[in-house]
């Protein structure tokens, strides 16, 4: 069932208050033909009676000529802000702004965070984000896990299916996606919950094994037989399986472009709150899949570009793929076992699901 306006403006509000929004700062709502009407008048509503100065921002829609859907994160590079340079100067005078369209990996992005803006991307469906509206349990638990992944220099994953593949770390940053931005210049995603880093260039090598259940996205599909991946020095060189593997060899050859194969952000799920079974239950087009990318415990990578992490790599090609009861380990400590994280709160979770069917 649908959620309330109260209740959407609760969750709001409490991510605008971690977010340390103050009386009297610029909040700029960042629209497009795909906003939910609902978000959007709850945002407008609940930044107004903390005092912000609001305004809305909206843009007409772009999809890039290649792109095969209308999922915002299927082809990157092109937003509806590109070129704009009145849309961005507006978006730098504000001290937070709401992306309610999805500005994610755009050159134009970094430009307004440069400026000291704050982004929050909040593009689920309402039910989603009141469902997993952002704790300051959320970010000290993604924080604990960077810091992990700041001090080591090798991640290892393996799995039962078949999985090993090793990643030299150090040249990139890790990243925290907890849900709101409570510094300036910081992006986040509300809903998130997971922990990120790029490996260095070209220094990934190994075998990565799909199993059933695990997810391919920007498809929003569930892999039904395993799909083999080779990875030598930094690129998937192989894609092998059934039905499922020829569709995505089919569908990133579609960029005719090498960069796309390149091994993106690594890292895992730390949200108890998503689910790995959301997928069922939605329409591909009515979300994005942040679920999928936040349940507790996956090993979530990627095909695609860097630049997100200050690398040079840009390529409007990019696949997720979170994969479930993988092993993760940071110079050779576990730190997600068979799919289970290894902090109190991850045992808990196990626990707790422990004996059901
Ligand atoms: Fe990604």
């Amino acid at each position: 069932m649908s959620v309330s306006d109260i209740d959407l403006m609760k969750a709001w509000k409490q991510v605008l208050t971690l977010s340390k929004l103050q009386a009297g700062q610029t909040v700029t709502v960042l629209t497009s033909a795909d906003t939910h009407p609902q978000t959007l008048r709850c945002a407008i509503a609940a930044a107004s009676d903390m005092g912000a100065l609001v305004n809305r921002l909206d843009l007409p829609p772009v999809n890039a000529e290649k792109a095969l859907s209308r999922d915002s994160l299927a082809y990157l590079g092109t937003t509806p802000l590109t070129g704009n340079h009145a849309a961005i100067a507006a978006l730098k005078a504000s001290d937070l702004v709401l992306d309610l369209m999805t500005l994610l990996f755009s050159p134009e992005q970094h430009e307004i965070l440069s400026a000291g803006t704050k982004i929050l991307l909040a593009v689920e469906p309402p039910e989603v984000l009141c469902r997993l509206v952002p704790t300051e349990g959320d970010r000290v638990r993604v924080s604990a896990a960077s810091q992990r992944i700041e001090a080591a220099r090798e991640m290892h994953v393996t799995s039962a299916a078949g999985t090993d593949l090793r990643c030299a770390l150090g040249e990139f940053p890790a990243i925290r996606e907890y849900g709101y931005v409570d510094e300036p210049g910081r992006w986040d995603h509300w809903p998130s919950g997971f922990v990120l880093t790029w490996p260095n260039e070209g220094q990934s090598n190994g075998v990565v094994v799909l199993d059933r259940g695990d997810i391919l996205l920007p498809m929003k599909d569930y892999v039904t037989e395993p799909i083999r991946l080779d990875i030598r020095e930094g690129y998937v060189r192989a894609i092998e399986g059934g039905l499922q593997a020829d569709l995505l060899k089919e569908y990133m050859a579609t960029f005719e472009d090498p960069e796309a194969y390149a091994v993106s952000h690594i890292g895992w799920g730390l949200q108890p709150r998503a689910q790995w079974s959301m997928l069922g239950h939605y329409n591909k087009e009515t979300h994005i899949g942040m679920d999928a990318r936040a349940f507790e415990g996956n090993f979530l990578w990627s095909m695609g570009p860097n630049n997100e992490a200050g690398g040079s790599r840009t390529t409007a090609c990019h696949i997720d793929i979170p994969m479930r009861r993988c092993s993760v380990a940071l110079d050779g400590t576990p730190t997600v076992i068979d799919g289970v994280v290894q902090d109190d709160i991850g045992l808990a979770y196990a626990a707790a699901r422990k004996g059901l069917l």
